[in-house]
């Protein structure tokens, strides 16, 4: 089937690629022209895995092309993809002035039947806006001719629900492809589109508009409840003398909680869970309802975020001045370049704020801190995480990348100026590092 994606970031891509892999042929539209031509020349914008060999390959068969020109894309597919950015405006709500750009501009240059989907996670209702502005601009186009002209259209949404770092097999394996639209002809379209990716069982979830856009924020907002609750939980079995692995290991036995997302942590970043919990208490706000149990997942994971620097700060009895500090992990979660919300940056920011330095090291995000912050007298970039530990008072451990997992601990305590680890992620034993000589703090264990 000819498709056309609009927006080559992280969903566009990952998005545009698999339905090329899948033998389907898409044509990818963006404003950069800079990232359009790196991407014709194989060069991705994002690191993910597996991803950018497809892009080579998709692209050199033909089955995968990028431009900047609108008319071109609006062209090329029946189906059209919007998967531009939605950015939180300053209210936190959902800005949508990218999506309505991109469905007028698919208004003014469609010469057909036009299927029109909303791949980006956008609030309930914006379906109807994207038909209305379309319907705006066909008005003054052509008056009352689009129906004659068969300048004709349906509005889908289809939400994404991959993750970062594992985009590639989250897109080509979905657990469910949700399709939100009134129109038969519409789903029957998509559930071609989907065929491929669609074996084994019916994983095709047909639903109305709405409810498929709260659908995708109903999801995130979910999973970061159950975050923000485990770290709720493991702020009382620290204080109360439990252990939060074996509660976390009790409870997730129940088949009705499970083991997914329970682990406690320094809070979740990244660019969705935050944004989306926002935006849905901004849409309930504005519907004069108060989303009281997503006000509280949301403060509580700003809360979190500060729990690293606490203990840090409660060891040293508030006196960080002068102190160095080893850094592993920036990056808001392993497998990803990405810093968006990350809780190394609130962590940084507020040992900079107490005086102290940092030494870090991330297996991917380095550059994208130097892009964050720049050349400073209290960030040293190392690169590697030994490198990172030389002369340092302590080592905090920020994002769970596997390469933390088993480190040489005798390194680390002759690298260290003490045997001090402040751990955000739960990676060691602390019976093994209390025998190991290490003072070991991590979240919602006993030191
Ligand atoms: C999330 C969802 O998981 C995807 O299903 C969704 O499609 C995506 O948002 C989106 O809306 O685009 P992502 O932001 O890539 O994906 O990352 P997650 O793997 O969900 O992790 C989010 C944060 O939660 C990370 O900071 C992670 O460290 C934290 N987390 C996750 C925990 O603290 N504990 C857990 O048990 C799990």
């Amino acid at each position: 089937m000819k498709v056309t994606v609009f927006g080559i970031g992280y969903v566009g891509l990952v998005q545009g690629t698999c339905l090329a892999e899948a033998g389907h042929d898409v044509m990818c539209v963006d404003v950069d022209a800079n990232r359009v031509e790196k991407l014709k020349q194989g060069i991705i914008p994002i690191y993910e895995p597996g991803l950018e060999p497809m892009v080579k390959d998709n692209h050199q068969s033909g089955r995968l092309n990028f431009t900047t020109d609108a008319a071109e894309g609006v062209a090329h597919g029946d189906i059209q993809f919007i998967a531009v950015g939605t950015p939180p405006d300053e209210d936190g709500s959902a800005d949508l002035k990218y999506v309505l750009t991109v469905a007028r501009s698919i208004a003014e240059h469609m010469d057909g039947h036009k299927i029109i989907i909303n791949k980006s996670t956008v609030p309930v209702g914006t379906a109807d806006k994207v038909k209305a502005a379309v319907q705006e601009v066909l008005d003054t186009r052509v008056g009352a001719h689009s129906v004659r002209d068969n300048l004709t259209f349906d509005v889908v949404s289809n939400p994404e629900f991959l993750k970062e770092g594992a985009a590639v097999n989250d897109c080509m394996r979905p657990d469910r492809v949700v399709i939100g639209t009134d129109s038969k002809a519409a789903e029957e379209a998509l559930r071609e589109l989907y065929a491929p990716f669609n074996r084994n069982h019916d994983k095709i979830i047909v639903m109305d508009v709405r409810s498929a856009e709260l659908t995708k924020y109903a999801a995130n907002c979910m999973l970061a409840t159950k975050i923000s609750f485990m770290n709720e939980i493991a702020n009382l079995a620290e204080r109360l003398g439990a252990d939060i692995e074996a509660v976390r290991q009790g409870i997730g036995s129940d088949p009705r909680i499970g083991y997914h997302f329970i682990y406690p942590g320094v809070g979740y970043g990244g660019s969705c869970f935050p944004k989306d919990v926002q935006a849905l208490i901004r849409t309930a706000d504005g519907i004069d309802f108060n989303a009281e149990i997503l006000k509280a997942v949301e403060s509580r994971n700003y809360d979190q975020k500060t729990t690293l620097f606490r203990k840090i700060q409660a060891h040293y009895n508030g006196d960080l001045n002068g102190k160095t500090f080893a850094v592993w992990g920036l990056s808001f979660k392993p497998n990803t370049d990405d810093m968006r919300e990350a809780p190394s940056r609130v962590l940084m920011e507020a040992l900079w704020e107490a005086g102290a330095k940092v030494q870090a090291f991330d297996p991917e995000a380095m550059e994208e801190t130097q892009r964050i912050y720049g050349d400073r007298d209290d960030l040293m970039l190392c690169g590697t995480k030994e490198s990172a530990l030389k002369g340092a008072d302590a080592l905090v451990i920020v994002t769970e990348w596997q390469a933390f997992r088993a480190p040489d601990f005798d390194l680390l305590k002759q690298q260290l100026a003490e045997p001090l680890v402040f751990d955000g992620r739960n990676l060691y034993e602390p019976g093994r590092m209390k025998k190991k000589g290490f003072t070991y703090y991590s979240v919602g264990r006993q030191v």
